[in-house]
C-alpha cells in the first residue's frame, strides 16, 4: 500500500481528533502527581475520551488492554496502566493516547515529571525529545523526505550525548493508526520517501539517556532500556499542507 494523500476536509476531521487526543492529555497531565497510579490516569483519560464523544484507539489493537500508555523512567513506550503503579516525586512518566471519530485517528504523547523536583539530566532528556520533535516537525514541507525528518530528531539528540530507539518508529494515520509509512527517528537527509501534501504523519521522537537498545518485558507490550537508563517520548500528528506543516494534535 502506498502512502495516503488526504484531502483538506480528511485532515479537518483529523484535526478533530487531534484536539480531543491534546485535550485528553491535558487532563491526564493534571492528575500526575506521587502517590497517583497509572490506573489513575487511565480512568480520567478513559472518561475524558468518552465525554468527548471519541472512542480510544488503542485498546483492543492487537489485544493492548488500555487506552492509553503510561512508561515511566526507564520505560520507552508500551507502559501498560496498572493499580499497582504508584508514581513517586522525580519520576519522569510519558503519557501516549490515540484515539478515532468520525473514522480518521489523531495520536499524541508527552513526557512530563511527577511533583516539583526532576533531576536536571532527566529534566534535560525531556527538554531535549521534545526539541527534537519540535525540530523534525520544522523540517516538514512538501518536497521534504522522511530521511530529513529522521535527520533531524538524531542530531538533536545526538549533540547532547542521549540516543535514538531504533526499534520503534513513527507512522502514517488516518482511518487506521498504523499507515505507511514508517517514520524513523534517524536517518540521512535526503534520502526516503518524498513528503506530499495530503500525507499524515505521526512523528514519535523516543530516547534514551544512555545506549538505544530496548527489550519487550514479559508482559509483551512495555519496552525498557537494556542498560536500565531513562527514557523519554514525545508524539504529534502532524499533516503536509500547502502551508508546509500542520500540527493537528495541538
Ligand atoms: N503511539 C503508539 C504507536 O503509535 C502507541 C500504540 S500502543 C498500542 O504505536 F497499544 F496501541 F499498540
Ligand atoms: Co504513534
Amino acid at each position: 500500500m502506498a502512502i495516503m494523500i488526504r484531502t483538506p476536509r480528511e485532515i479537518e476531521k483529523m484535526r478533530r481528533s487531534g484536539a480531543v487526543v491534546r485535550q485528553v492529555l491535558e487532563h491526564v497531565q493534571a492528575a500526575v502527581k506521587p502517590g497517583a497510579t497509572t490506573l489513575d490516569l487511565e480512568r480520567a483519560a478513559e472518561r475524558k475520551i468518552a465525554e468527548l464523544g471519541a472512542a480510544p484507539a488503542f485498546k483492543g489493537y492487537r489485544g493492548y488492554p488500555c487506552v492509553l500508555c503510561t512508561s515511566i523512567n526507564e520505560e520507552v513506550v508500551h507502559g501498560i496502566p496498572s493499580a499497582e503503579r504508584v508514581l513517586r516525586s522525580g519520576d519522569l512518566v510519558s503519557i501516549d493516547c490515540g484515539v478515532v471519530m468520525d473514522g480518521y485517528y489523531g495520536d499524541s504523547a508527552v513526557t512530563v515529571a511527577v511533583g516539583d523536583t526532576v533531576a536536571p539530566g532527566a529534566q534535560r532528556l525531556m527538554d531535549v525529545t521534545r526539541a527534537s520533535l519540535e525540530r523534525a516537525i520544522a523540517v516538514v514541507r512538501a518536497g521534504a523526505t522522511l530521511g530529513d525528518i529522521g535527520a533531524a530528531v538524531q542530531e538533536v539528540v545526538e549533540a547532547d550525548g542521549f540516543s535514538v530507539v531504533r526499534d520503534f518508529v513513527g507512522h502514517g494515520i488516518g482511518t487506521r493508526m498504523h499507515e505507511e509509512p514508517q517514520v524513523p527517528n534517524y536517518g540521512q537527509r535526503g534520502a526516503g520517501a518524498k513528503l506530499r501534501i495530503g500525507m499524515v504523519l505521526a512523528i514519535e521522537p523516543m530516547v534514551n539517556a544512555g545506549k538505544p537498545e530496548v527489550q519487550v518485558l514479559h508482559d509483551g507490550w512495555t519496552a525498557v532500556t537494556q542498560d536500565g537508563s531513562l527514557s523519554a517520548h514525545f508524539e504529534h500528528t502532524v499533516a503536509v499542507t500547502d502551508e508546509g506543516v500542520a500540527i493537528l494534535t495541538q
